[in-house]
């Protein structure tokens, strides 16, 4: 990683936000095979949207898509809405990609417009970016068709809890480790919170929204078998165990600690939209929602062909890509902050490698498509 990637993992947190991104410089793009088939499996919600789309009337048809990352997912997304939608219209269309202002929004450009035309393909097509918090309102009343956000809307718009001290994720340790304790109470802070985001996120958008406009609202979560946590949190865990226990981390730092991502079930993700006590249900109508199982790529690798040196690099560079610029930023400021950080990596690396049953990782995707009333 270059030092312009670690600078952009150190700058100011955005308000209404809990990190400064993914890991830049290609670094996410190369490592979000996994978030790239969980936006697949809901291709027929972005179909569905861009067929029943009223596209009668003039001027530009608006796609936002929230927390875009460096885009590759983003503008495979863009491209599957448009191969249903361009058919059906003559109009301009306008595809927005926004992301908090500390996301490595270069490389994002670079991919949109990388041999100096539109990475579309179509004359109709025009692209932007677009930097903010997504539980803020973007864009200018009435001016979207289709608003999206995939994989994104687990990272919470703040800390509910100043520490969690004996784990560093919410929902807890899996069954399978069992490696540390979340209290149910304060679980439920982060479950309370996690249904105002997306109440937050639904009031924002329902501003931004043309009447008849679509969302499509997309996360990773849990069902009664799995959580999406499982495994990539346990092994995190142990490896900054490791230097609570040598002492390079300190207690109190561990004990502050959580990655500040909550992994909702279907239902936790569509009560605001349902539940009127969130006062946002008048806004939408819930027209689809869906809980699934997605294969994970390096698992798939893996049972084919046995590499678990291949498959130990990929799942830990899988959850640094997103895990990185929390963990950085709740280690004390120090010239040696950035190599204790990559001691961790190294030790989760060497943890998996030494006992790859105990971290096992599943996918669980939770989505809903919703319209936008008049
Ligand atoms: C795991 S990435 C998902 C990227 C892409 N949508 C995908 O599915 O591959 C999560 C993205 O959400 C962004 N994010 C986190 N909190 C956010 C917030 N409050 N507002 C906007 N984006 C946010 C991060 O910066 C990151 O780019």
């Amino acid at each position: 990683m270059t030092e312009t990637d670690r600078q952009s993992t150190k700058a100011t947190q955005a308000s209404h936000a809990t990190t400064t991104g993914m890991v830049g410089g290609g670094f996410y793009d190369a490592n979000s095979a996994p978030q790239w088939r969980a936006i697949e499996a809901v291709f027929p919600l972005i179909t569905n949207a861009m067929a029943t789309l009223e596209v009668e009337g003039e001027g530009t048809i608006r796609l936002a898509d929230f927390g875009c990352s460096e885009g590759h997912n983003s503008i495979a997304v863009m491209a599957e809405a448009l191969d249903t939608l361009l058919p059906r219209t003559t109009r301009s269309i306008q595809t927005i990609h926004s992301d908090l202002p500390t996301n490595d929004f270069s490389k994002l450009l670079l991919n949109i417009r990388s041999d100096g035309r539109s990475v579309f393909g179509s004359e109709k097509v025009f692209s932007c970016v677009v930097a903010g918090s997504m539980y803020d309102q973007l864009v200018p009343d009435g001016s979207l068709h289709l608003a999206t956000t995939f994989n994104a809307i687990g990272f919470l718009s703040r800390r509910p809890l100043s520490q969690l001290p004996d784990y560093i994720f919410p929902n807890g340790p899996s069954a399978v480790r069992s490696n540390g304790k979340v209290s149910e109470t304060d679980r439920q802070a982060f479950a309370e919170l996690a249904k105002q985001d997306v109440a937050s996120f639904l009031k924002v958008r329902a501003r931004e929204l043309a009447p008849g406009g679509k969302l499509i609202v997309q996360v990773f979560g849990r069902d009664s078998d799995a959580s999406t946590s499982d495994g990539i949190y346990d092994l995190l865990n142990d490896a900054v165990l490791a230097f609570v226990e040598n002492g390079e981390i300190s207690r109190d730092a561990y004990a502050r600690y959580y990655q500040p991502v909550y992994m909702r079930s279907l239902e936790e993700l569509t009560a605001p939209a349902t539940d009127p006590s969130y006062a946002v249900s008048d806004l939408f109508k819930l027209d689809q929602s869906m809980s699934y199982e997605v294969p994970v790529p390096f698992n798939e690798a893996f049972q084919r062909n046995g590499n678990l040196t291949e498959y130990a690099a990929q799942y830990v560079d899988f959850f640094r890509a997103f895990t990185e610029a929390v963990l950085i930023n709740a280690l004390p400021d120090s010239p040696r902050r950035d190599k204790l950080v990559n001691k961790v990596y190294t030790k989760a690396l060497e943890l998996l490698m030494a006992n790859p049953d105990a971290y096992p990782f599943r996918y669980i995707g939770v989505a809903m498509l919703l319209t936008r009333k008049a």
